[in-house]
């Protein structure tokens, strides 16, 4: 069969999707023909061929590590697999150098999978999460950085933890002038990169990241269950490694491989990003990681990007002229994936998304916001049908 190649605009490689509109990418992006094909290959290969597979999956990851790893501007080095981005927020946060009395920075209005690991972490050690509000960044900028700035500067900060793209109103987060006061005051800065990954352009070396993890499920267009984490070099080797397993050790499978007197449990843990493999790995989803990490490098995210924005560039007046409020940042430089809307007075949100559904249009409500998200597949022609559907669903109210 031909390979078709992924073009911006085409949904040819998602034959099967049912929606008219599929416009939730911020939430779960269908798969495509070629990342399901790969999922569907290896657990063919699995079932036929079990651990003799397995072994032969296992050494496939540094090619996806090397692709998740261009992605974000890392070295392969400082990239390791982890399930979900809340693996990668745990190993981070759960991984500073805590003193009774350390503080890490986190923002109120983030979605909790940014917040929840740090604080657990903090009671852990006797430590202080300081709670920034995060719509200040949408507001008034210039006064949010300032007061991240006097947190900082009273001291005791070990990082800043933040999403690079905020979940409800979309608005990308300024990391870089983030980063600078950071390393002003010897703090990390720990990013959760899973609404930007795959549709904004991110580096880790541009915008001062020190850890960013990063699900599979959303714009990397893989699947739930496997995504990437990357610690920079200079991190690794401050980070300790409070999550580790078996498979965390190096050379830990040895004792399977080489003979009697392998068993050990003194070897030391790896001081790199990969620590976090510390046990049995997600083998079949793998090679759908790495099909999904190839359409985005085929397409490139700068051109993902523009694509995307053209598309609410569209939606957006015509969503405005119907009463809606848009939450999209005026600057291009505060733009994501993302049109997270607040809805026209007396439009009952939950029932309009509900409604929507019905009619083949996929988005989401996250607390209470209207959100359309499209991706690479998404083509301008669609949304005259979404604004029929929109325009029937409030009327049948
Ligand atoms: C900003 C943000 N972080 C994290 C997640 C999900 O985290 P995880 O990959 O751990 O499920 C979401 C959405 O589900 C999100 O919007």
């Amino acid at each position: 069969m031909a390979v078709v190649e992924p073009r911006l605009g085409d949904r040819t490689l998602f034959a099967t999707l049912d929606a008219a509109v599929y416009a939730n990418h911020a939430g779960m992006s269908p798969l495509s023909s070629p990342v399901a094909g790969a999922i569907t290959d290896a657990v063919a290969a699995l079932a036929r061929r079990g651990g003799g597979a397995g072994w032969e999956l296992l050494g496939a990851r540094e090619p996806v590590r090397a692709a998740a790893a261009a992605l974000v501007g890392a070295a392969a080095a400082e990239v390791g697999f982890v399930p979900n981005t809340t693996a990668g927020v745990r190993a981070a946060a759960f991984g500073l150098p805590w003193e009774p009395g350390s503080r890490v920075v986190c923002f109120a209005g983030e979605f909790p999978t940014n917040v929840t690991p740090w604080q657990r972490a903090a009671a852990a050690h006797g430590g202080e999460v300081v709670l920034l509000e995060v719509r200040d960044y949408a507001e008034q900028p210039v006064r949010a950085l300032e007061a991240l700035e006097r947190v900082l500067a009273a001291g005791r900060v070990l990082a800043v933890a933040v999403s690079a793209v905020q979940f409800q109103s979309g608005l990308r987060m300024p990391l870089a002038a983030i980063a600078e006061r950071c390393r002003a005051h010897g703090a990390w800065l720990c990013v959760d990169a899973i609404q930007a990954c795959g549709v904004v352009p991110i580096d880790v070396v541009a915008d001062g990241i020190d850890i960013l993890a990063c699900g599979g499920h959303k714009w990397l267009g893989g699947s739930m269950g496997l995504g990437f984490w990357v610690v920079r070099e200079h991190v690794a080797r401050a980070l300790r490694p409070a999550v580790a397993g078996w498979t965390s050790h190096e050379d830990a499978a040895d004792f399977l491989l080489r003979g009697p007197g392998h068993l050990r449990y003194d070897r030391p843990i790896r001081a790199r990003a990969d620590f976090v493999e510390d046990g049995g790995f997600a083998l079949a989803l793998l090679p759908g990681l790495g099909a999904a990490l190839g359409i985005l490098h085929t397409l490139g995210v700068d051109a993902i990007f523009e694509h995307v924005q053209r598309w609410i560039d569209v939606l957006e007046p015509q969503l405005v002229d119907r009463g809606f409020t848009s939450l999209r940042a005026q600057a291009a430089a505060g733009r994501s994936g993302i049109l997270g809307l607040l809805p026209a007075a007396g439009v009952d949100v939950i029932a309009l998304h509900g409604a929507l559904e019905r009619r083949g249009i996929a988005c989401a409500t996250p607390d209470g916001v209207l959100r359309f998200a499209p991706h690479w597949a998404n083509h301008v022609d669609e949304i005259p049908v979404l604004l029929a559907a929109l325009d029937a669903s409030i009327a049948e109210r």
